[in-house]
């Protein structure tokens, strides 16, 4: 039985908010399967606009059950707080989001240690989302973290809780000079939260094989971007988790023989916050203009992202590494008015042409854009709901897209609303 994955194709931000939960009514279930709240995934309907940043994006959808997998690193008080409002909006959350007991989770000390992290790099900072993110991680794969299911028993808790704010104190006051955490403060902080999340918690991996098997639907659901994968992406520049197809398995449980249909989403163009190579980024007129038209500044942290055209060099390698059956373009609309667009094909390095993406930083930063220059279309695409009522030089593009990357589009986002989108057979 099928999970569709569906995963952001480059930097993050491509709009995976709008199409998952444009899918979620194909869906049973919708995971997520990594990241944390430095996800910020946005959802309009009607004159309502929703930013979710650890909730699946199929809350919305009566029926569906929504799973926050083991891969995820769960702050608990940003989960509660999500689900308040969620319950504030009028729909019922207990019983329809499952959160794995194996999640590790997310400490304020994690997130002094990042900040701090960041100062101290200075110029070399990574520019990451301040959500405490990598140092979960590091805890998580240093086997020192601490789990969901820790929450539920509080002696457990207690003793984990010591040991590793003292370990962290130990680094907040030697190596970076700052003032050490209250070790009493917060344990009595998070110990109160084990019945608050207690309905939530379950065995997840048990929950979504059974499902599996009874032919339920997964919507599987990616955060960041495939380029800000840890292993994959633009290292160090990255963020500390698994966005590609294969973090789907092992952040949810679910075998890879379950794995039907990824799903690439591609913004028209290209985006990044924080810092790193982009090869295609527009320091002029044309960046500030996708960024004003674009609206794109972040949904978690509100900074101004950076812009550029489509690099197919960079979605050729995440279509690769990720096995794309299909492509959703995102934001298409944000393109029109331009006379011509530009998109980079290939990359010049050392005086010599190339197709490879070079995910080491070293060789990305020298690389040079080679662009292929396409007609820009004027008219207004928010209403528009059929392929062929595209303006020719729209639908041109499109196919360009696919003729050079041999994915088929079958989604395309003509504006932020449900109904500002054309689905392809
Ligand atoms: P972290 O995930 O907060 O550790 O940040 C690492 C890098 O990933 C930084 O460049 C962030 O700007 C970027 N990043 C993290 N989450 C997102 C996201 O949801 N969209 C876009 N970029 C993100």
């Amino acid at each position: 039985m099928p999970v569709t994955i569906v995963i952001g194709s480059q930097w993050g931000d491509e709009g995976k908010g709008k199409i998952v939960d444009l899918l979620g009514d194909q869906a049973d279930i919708v995971a997520r399967y990594q990241g944390g709240a430095n996800a910020g995934h946005t959802i309009c309907w009607g004159d309502q606009t929703f930013v979710l940043h650890l909730v699946p994006s199929g809350i919305f959808h009566e029926g569906v059950t929504c799973v926050i997998g083991n891969g995820v690193v769960i702050d608990p008080a940003a989960v509660l707080e999500e689900i308040r409002m969620i319950r504030e909006l009028g729909y019922e959350v207990e019983g329809r989001l499952l959160i794995s007991h194996n999640a590790h989770l997310i400490m304020p000390y994690h997130k002094q240690v990042e900040a701090a992290r960041e100062r101290a790099r200075d110029a070399g900072a990574i520019g990451t989302t301040g959500r405490g993110i990598g140092p979960a991680y590091v805890d998580k794969f240093a086997r020192t973290g601490i789990r969901v299911v820790d929450l539920l028993d509080r002696e457990t808790l207690r003793k984990k809780l010591k040991r590793s704010i003292e370990e962290k104190n130990v680094i907040l006051r030697n190596i970076y000079g700052e003032a050490g955490l209250d070790v009493e403060a917060i344990i009595e902080e998070y110990v109160a939260f084990d019945q608050l999340i207690d309905p939530y918690v379950t065995d997840t991996t048990q929950y979504l094989c059974r499902a599996l098997r009874e032919g339920k639907r997964v919507l599987a659901e990616g955060a960041q971007g495939a380029l800000l994968d840890v292993d994959f992406g633009t290292y160090p520049f990255v963020t500390s988790s698994h966005p590609t197809a294969g973090g789907c398995c092992t952040g949810l449980g679910v075998p890879p023989t379950a794995v039907e249909r990824s799903i690439g989403i591609v913004k028209a163009y290209c985006t990044r916050v924080g810092n790193g190579p982009f090869p295609t980024e527009l320091l002029d007129e044309d960046g500030e203009r996708l960024r004003r038209l674009g609206h794109e500044f972040g949904a978690t942290t509100g900074r101004p992202r950076r812009c550029g055209w489509l690099d197919l060099v960079a979605l050729r390698y995440t279509t690769m590494v990720n096995g794309f059956t299909d492509y959703a373009i995102t934001k298409l609309d944000v393109l029109t008015g331009f006379e011509t667009i530009k998109v980079c094909t290939r990359y010049r390095y050392d005086g010599k042409e190339t197709t490879r993406f070079p995910s080491e930083v070293q060789t990305l930063e020298k690389v040079e854009p080679i662009y292929e220059t396409l007609p820009g279309w004027s008219e207004d695409l928010t209403g528009v709901r059929r392929f062929e009522d595209l303006p020719a030089a729209a639908r041109d593009y499109l196919r360009f897209i696919t003729e050079r990357t041999g994915v088929a589009v079958r989604m395309i986002s003509t504006g932020p609303r449900r109904d500002q989108t054309i689905v392809r057979p």
